[in-house]
Order: C-alpha cells, then sequence, then structure tokens
C-alpha cells in the first residue's frame, strides 16, 4: 500500500497512478464509513488552515466536513482575512501557519503561490485550485467513475470547452496517469498548452492511453464514456466573457453531443458550478446520465481521504 504521509498535493503531476488509485479506495472506504456512521477521527488534535483567495462552495465546505469528520479543527482565512504576499510575504506566512498548523489548503491564482506556501511551511500543502490546475477535483471524478463504471483504466474520456484551463489541464494529467484516453475538443485558441501536452504524453506512454487534440467535437465525443464539460470564463478571467462566449458556443454540450457518443451508457460529467444555457444545457445537466451531484459529494470524500494520507494519525 502506498504511504503519502507527509507529502504535500499540489498536482497529480507529482503522484503515480498507484497513490491516485490509493486516494480514490480510501475515500470510497470513508465514504462507506460515514454512511455507516463510523467516525475513525483520523484527525484527532489536527489543525488546518484553508486559505481561499477566489470564492468556493464545493471546496471549502468539502475540507470543512472532512476536517470536522476526521477530528480536526479548520480554519477559514480569506484573501482579507490575512494578508498574503500584499503586506506580508508568502514565504513568511506560510512559515508561521507551518508552526500552527498540520495542514494548509490554499484556492487561488498562481500555482507559484501554493509552491512556496509547500516549500515554505513545512507541512503538507493541498492545492484547493490555481489558475492552472485542480487536482483535488480530478480525485473526485475518478473516484466518482470508478463507483459508475467499476474500474478507471482504458475508458474513453472527452473534453469539451476551454482546453486551457485549470480543469482542462488537471483532467489531462489525471488521465494520462490512469491510462485513461483524453480526448479535448476546443477551439484552436484555446488549446492546451503544448508544453502539457509533451508532459502528459510521456506519462500516456507508460500507462497506454492517447491523448488526442482536436476542434471537432462532433468526431471527438464518439465513443466517449465521459463527457466532461466547465464554464468558458474561468474565476479571474471575467474580462474575456464576450469573446468566450461567441467562440465556444459551437462546444456546447447539448444533447445533440450526448447523441453522437452512439453509447446509453455514456455519463456527463462537470465539476460545477454550472452555467446552464452555455457549456451545457439544462436537459443534459438534469439528465439520467449526468452524474454532477455524485461528483460534488465525492469531493468531500476525496479531500478527506487526502488530509487522512497525508496527516492522519
Ligand atoms: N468544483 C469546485 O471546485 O467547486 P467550488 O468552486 O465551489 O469549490
Ligand atoms: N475553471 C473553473 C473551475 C471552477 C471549479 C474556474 O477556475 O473558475
Amino acid at each position: 500500500m502506498p504511504n503519502i504521509k507527509g507529502r504535500s498535493l499540489l498536482t497529480l503531476k507529482d503522484y503515480s497512478a498507484e497513490e491516485i488509485e490509493y486516494i480514490i479506495d480510501l475515500a470510497i472506504e470513508l465514504k462507506n464509513k460515514k454512511k455507516a456512521n463510523i467516525f475513525e477521527k483520523h484527525l484527532a488534535n489536527k489543525n488546518v488552515a484553508l486559505i481561499f483567495e477566489k470564492p468556493s462552495t464545493r471546496t471549502r465546505c468539502s475540507f470543512t466536513v472532512g476536517a470536522v469528520d476526521e477530528g480536526a479543527h479548520p480554519e477559514y482565512l480569506s484573501k482579507n482575512d490575512i494578508q498574503l504576499g500584499y503586506k506580508e510575504t508568502v514565504e513568511d506566512t506560510a512559515r508561521v501557519l507551518g508552526r500552527m498548523f498540520d495542514g494548509i489548503e490554499f484556492r487561488g491564482f498562481s500555482q507559484e503561490t501554493v509552491e512556496k506556501l509547500a516549500k515554505y511551511s513545512g507541512v503538507p500543502v493541498w492545492n484547493g485550485l490555481t489558475d492552472e490546475d485542480h487536482p483535488t477535483q480530478v480525485l473526485a471524478d475518478f473516484m466518482t467513475i470508478k463507483e459508475k463504471f467499476g474500474y478507471i483504466k482504458g475508458l474513453n474520456f472527452v473534453y469539451c470547452g476551454d482546453g486551457r484551463n485549470n480543469m482542462s489541464n488537471a483532467l489531462m494529467i489525471g488521465c494520462a496517469k490512469m491510462g485513461v484516453n483524453y480526448t479535448v475538443a476546443s477551439p484552436k485558441s484555446l488549446e492546451p498548452d503544448s508544453e502539457l501536452i509533451n508532459i502528459c504524453r510521456t506519462y500516456a506512454k507508460e500507462s497506454g492511453c492517447d491523448i488526442t487534440i482536436t476542434d471537432d467535437i462532433k468526431k471527438a465525443v464518439k465513443g466517449a464514456d465521459i463527457v466532461y464539460t466547465d464554464v468558458w470564463v474561468s474565476m479571474g478571467e471575467e474580462e474575456k466573457t464576450q469573446e468566450r462566449l461567441s467562440i465556444l458556443r459551437p462546444y456546447q454540450v447539448n444533447s445533440e453531443v450526448m447523441g453522437l457518443t452512439e453509447k446509453d451508457s455514456t455519463i456527463f460529467m462537470h465539476c460545477l458550478p454550472a452555467v446552464r444555457g452555455n457549456e451545457v444545457t439544462n436537459d443534459v445537466l438534469e439528465g439520467k446520465n449526468s452524474v454532477v451531484f455524485d461528483e460534488a459529494e465525492n469531493r468531500m470524500h476525496t479531500i478527506k481521504a487526502v488530509m487522512v494520507a497525508t496527516i492522519g494519525n
């Protein structure tokens, strides 16, 4: 069994397929225990700091509920509560929090900030979303996939929309590690970064899957087991709204797109929050193949598993 005690989770690039599967299986075990009213308090006497530069429903509540279920104290620190990076350097805040807390969650803009927190705090740091990455979301997505299909490796995963945002990046990394065929259907101007594609192709070679980048959504979704989308305008990019709405319109996931998979078993996934009528239609989001609320619930079980595995007693 892998041991990830003391490790940070900044990106799934740092994790092997075996370690990712271990976190998912631990999350499934903790979910079953919670449903059976068994609480083992793996985080008794621990304190965790939750830093949020950007808003959040799922991630914040998952860290809070996950920590409390396991006996830890969570401390929420919004950007207005602390002076991270403007009146105090990230390095200094990291060293102070590291003296008091057993683990630190960070959601914000820069991947560099979460890396600095990990480097200077001396305690495990968990990435709760940056402009570049969203690894804890991918853990919940794979947990949901495992619950629905019974396995992960070999499935066909198609992501439609903004191909260079944090979700597309994180999913491409996760799929490449786990041996899931990953296709991005996006306009050419929103394709994933070529350096990241190359990194993921090296993982894909090892795990035995393909990474495909295309601007043809109709061809992309054929044979898909999972169709995934995310908002067209991520947090912090609001000034790009008009441009995104016009170029991403052909990449909307609607009933016609879902029909083109030619499989009744294809599931629809979205990290949420969703803008109905933009990246996904209401009927698909509410349809029988949508698993978005299982995914949202699984954020809590997977985030709890990450805390238990990295700082648990
Ligand atoms: N999916 C997700 O990260 O949701 P929140 O922004 O609500 O945390
Ligand atoms: N790409 C989205 C994900 C939200 C969970 C954003 O960054 O706003």
